[in-house]
């Protein structure tokens, strides 16, 4: 496995590991400042894009977790020489070659689809299992085929395995029925070297698109219109090796405001990305979060003086609404915090895995079909309980700061996808927390 020398032992040994636990002390207030790793959705993307590109691109502040290891692991069986140091990747795509990718690498993440439209992009030929990824509820990838199919793609499919195959790809006009954010990553990626002009309807808007745009024009490709939902992209001949910088991990920082919320405290968040937490930083000070941004030094400072209150009415909703991805840590911070809230899951149909956990603490939940009724109580005790994927993983630690007693979290590998090392920060942080073998 593909992993920075020094880190991989400790990193394996601690996270991924069946039997490693997460052990939390919980209502210690939160006490200090955090700096924000890269982000996993953008670097990802950013990585897939690599293959377009006959050359060395180096990578800043690439997040040390599993998905990116599974990420370039599958950019090595394509051909690429990968090399980590620290924080930094280099790909080097100068030989792609190689149009199949195993399965077993594949089926760990969903985000191995859109290497479908880089190697398209690329080789003209892709062969690819069905992704997987965390089991949030269905996640078909019925639009993802019909953009590269838009684009000249061949496609066919025999039982898992899915094959695609074109000639020189062709600009085409596609219009998403819905936002997706991996299938417009896709036909970015399929389309940046494609003969004429593509156009993007209803594409969407998350922040973690804007980054893949902006990495590709930095190579020169030519895109414009992402911040809008229409994006038009003009086929170039070729792309050329560049460095780049990620941006820090809007969820990341989400989960850790999150957890002074349920922990109480007074914290600071370095390298946080201001701009992109509008409606979550609207959330969490309305909920009785006191909340300085400094957009200079980009540092978020929450003070959590009292105990926090329930909005009556929270959903969740695609790129400037609340994220998905924080539906959970906001479950775990409503389950104690005062009054009602009725919080609804518009993306992802099977995001509620943490209430039977959180029951099991002591929470007063309802679950509807897409749909928690909380009622905010004062006390939630500490149990073993079990992470089911990667933001409710989180979330179970924030329930444990939150919770009188110890709460230890198994299953932590899930946690390991998308969180660098969430007991080194919340740590550094205060919180008593700490992973160790069963
Ligand atoms: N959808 C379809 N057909 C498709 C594609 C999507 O019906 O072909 C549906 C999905 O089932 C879902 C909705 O459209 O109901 C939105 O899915 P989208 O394609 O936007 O999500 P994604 O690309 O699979 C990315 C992130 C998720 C994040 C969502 C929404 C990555 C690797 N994953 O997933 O991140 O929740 O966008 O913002 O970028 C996470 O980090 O924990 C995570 C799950």
């Amino acid at each position: 496995m593909t992993l920075p020398d020094d880190h991989a032992k400790d990193y394996i040994e601690k996270y991924m590991t069946q039997d490693a636990i997460i052990k939390v002390q919980g209502k210690y207030p939160l006490q200090g400042s955090v700096r924000i790793q890269g982000s996993k959705n953008a670097t990802l993307p950013v990585l897939a894009a690599c293959l377009l590109i006959p050359g060395k691109c180096v990578i800043h502040n690439c997040p040390i977790i599993t998905d990116v290891m599974y990420m370039l692991r599958l950019l090595e069986y394509a051909g690429c020489i990968v090399t980590w140091k620290g924080n930094q990747v280099t790909v080097d795509a100068c030989n792609v070659k190689e149009f199949r990718l195993p399965g077993e690498y594949v089926k760990k993440m969903r985000s191995s689809v859109i290497l479908m439209g880089a190697l398209l992009g690329r080789l003209h030929e892709v062969g690819i299992d069905y992704p997987g990824g965390c089991v949030i509820g269905e996640r078909p990838i019925d639009q993802h085929l019909r953009g590269l199919e838009a684009l000249g793609a061949k496609i066919s499919m025999e039982g898992n395995y899915i094959h695609a195959s074109s000639g020189k790809l062709q600009g085409a006009k596609i219009a998403f029925p819905s936002s997706s954010v991996g299938a417009t990553q896709n036909v970015l990626l399929a389309s940046v070297m494609a003969r004429g002009e593509t156009r993007i309807q209803n594409a969407a808007k998350e922040p973690e698109i804007a980054a893949l745009c902006s990495f590709l024009r930095l190579a020169g490709a030519d895109i414009v219109g992402e911040e809008t939902g229409q994006i038009t992209i003009h086929g170039v001949e070729e792309l050329h090796p560049v460095e780049f910088d990620m941006m820090p991990d809007r969820i990341v920082a989400g989960t850790y405001l999150f957890a002074a919320m349920a922990a109480g405290g007074e914290i600071c968040i370095k390298e946080a990305p201001i701009m992109h937490l509008t409606q979550v930083l609207h959330v969490l000070e309305n909920m009785g979060g006191e909340l300085k941004l400094r957009q200079e030094s980009q540092e978020i400072e929450l003070r959590v003086k009292e105990r926090t209150k329930n909005l009556s009415y929270i959903e969740t909703n695609v790129y400037p609404g609340f994220p998905t991805d924080l539906q959970s840590p906001l479950l775990s911070v409503a389950v104690v915090s005062e009054g009602k809230l009725l919080l609804k899951e518009r993306i992802f149909s099977g995001r509620f895995k943490i209430v039977e956990e959180l029951r099991r603490m002591g929470a007063d939940i309802t679950e509807y079909s897409n749909s928690v009724l909380i009622r905010g109580s004062s006390c939630l005790e500490g149990r073993n309980v079990i992470a089911r994927e990667l933001r409710g993983g989180a979330a179970l630690v924030i329930a444990g700061l939150a919770a009188s007693g110890i709460t230890m979290v198994t299953d932590t590998r899930y946690i390991s996808r998308g969180y660098e090392d969430i007991v080194r920060d919340l740590r550094t942080l205060g919180a008593h927390i700490s992973i160790n073998k069963i």
